[in-house]
């Protein structure tokens, strides 16, 4: 907790996103991971690398892919993790998170560091299938209900805004908050197609003004916390000055084969198989700036992930909100 904390005031990465798989049950237009036949890490080499990052004060970890729930061992992984002590959000498209799995996850839960956010972008069936590729609109919809039931997972769902659905994003967060669930939602990227499709139908160019209107009036229904992020999210829309990128400050990415890499974008870099990130971080962050600063000057794009706590730390008293309203949940 020491060494997590030491590393967002020092401006080291605290969140780790992690590849479980690349494997996935859907055929998302906005995403090309499903496309990726990676390598997964078996258990000896995550229980290795993840004592590492836990060693170096990572705090957080995203599991995703892929979906994280097509992995066999995903329990045994999601144990592992949260018997070192991580926080361990599970991030599905919730085609599997059926009742018995949710049972599975509540039954890992007793430390409370087991989080779930499941992906729904729209409330209408045929555009659920033109985004996601897959007919699964009623099982995902019927499994945040049930995901609803289970409160000590404190459940959450997450938007991703394209061309197609931003004009639904409030009706998606009444759906959401009716369940009594959290709500977050960030926009498309398309600037890069190594973890984004590139799909330009989806882009949100020439209904711009009316995604920055309707983003702007979800948020101020959203708690604080979130609305520094998309505050900035509006801003790069509007092509205005956000800041460094984040990525490999504030967190990084680990890809189902063990290699570490600044964001979704950027290729494997260094093999945490092989190597301790507690001996080599500093050589590592030094090789990785210039390279960041010149992907984010010439291709911009902008990332919960690798934004979120960027936004959050430089306006303290939103940081404070935030704290105030985590504790209570
Ligand atoms: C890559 S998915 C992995 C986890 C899981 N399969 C899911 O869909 O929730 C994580 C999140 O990234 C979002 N995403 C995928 N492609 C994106 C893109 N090009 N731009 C922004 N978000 C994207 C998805 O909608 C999803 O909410
Ligand atoms: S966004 Fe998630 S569900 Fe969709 S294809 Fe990508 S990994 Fe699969
Ligand atoms: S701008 Fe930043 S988050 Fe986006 S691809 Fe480049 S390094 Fe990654």
């Amino acid at each position: 907790m020491m060494q997590s904390l030491f590393n967002v005031l020092a401006g080291r990465p605290a969140l780790c996103v992690y590849d479980v798989t690349t494997r996935c049950n859907s055929r998302c237009a906005m995403c090309s991971i499903w496309k990726r036949r990676e390598k997964e890490m078996p258990l000896k080499d995550i229980k290795k690398v993840f004592s590492d990052l836990k060693r170096f004060g990572i705090h957080t970890l995203f599991l995703q892919g892929g979906e994280p729930l097509v992995r066999r061992d995903v329990f045994e992984v999601v144990k592992i993790l949260d018997d070192m002590g991580f926080h361990t959000v599970v991030l599905s498209n919730g085609i599997l998170l059926d009742e018995k799995v949710l049972k599975k996850l509540d039954s890992l839960n007793r430390s409370g560091r087991i989080f779930v956010t499941v992906s729904l972008d729209t409330l209408d069936r045929k555009k659920y299938i033109k985004i996601r590729g897959v007919d699964k609109f009623d099982v995902v919809t019927s499994n945040i209900r049930l995901l609803a039931k289970h409160p000590g997972l404190k459940g959450s769902v997450h938007a991703t805004v394209t061309s197609i659905n931003y004009n639904e994003l409030d009706d998606v967060r009444e759906f959401v908050h009716s369940l009594g669930l959290d709500f977050t939602f960030n926009s498309y990227n398309d600037t890069k197609n190594y973890a984004s499709s590139g799909d330009k139908s989806l882009h949100l160019g020439n209904c711009m003004e009316n995604v920055i209107t309707e983003m702007s009036k979800v948020s101020q229904k959203l708690p604080p916390l979130y609305r520094p992020f998309i505050k900035d999210n509006i801003r790069y829309l509007r092509g205005e000055d956000v800041g460094r990128c984040d990525a490999f400050v504030h967190s990084f990415r680990l890809t189902s084969e063990g290699m570490l890499t600044p964001c979704l974008e950027f290729p494997p870099m260094f093999d945490l198989k092989k190597e301790d990130i507690n001996r080599k971080w500093g050589e590592w962050s030094k090789k990785m700036a210039c390279p960041v600063k010149r992907c984010y000057e010439k291709t911009p794009c902008f990332y919960g992930c690798t934004r979120g706590t960027g936004s959050i730390r430089k306006r303290p008293f939103a940081a404070l909100n935030g704290l105030i309203y985590t504790l209570r949940r």
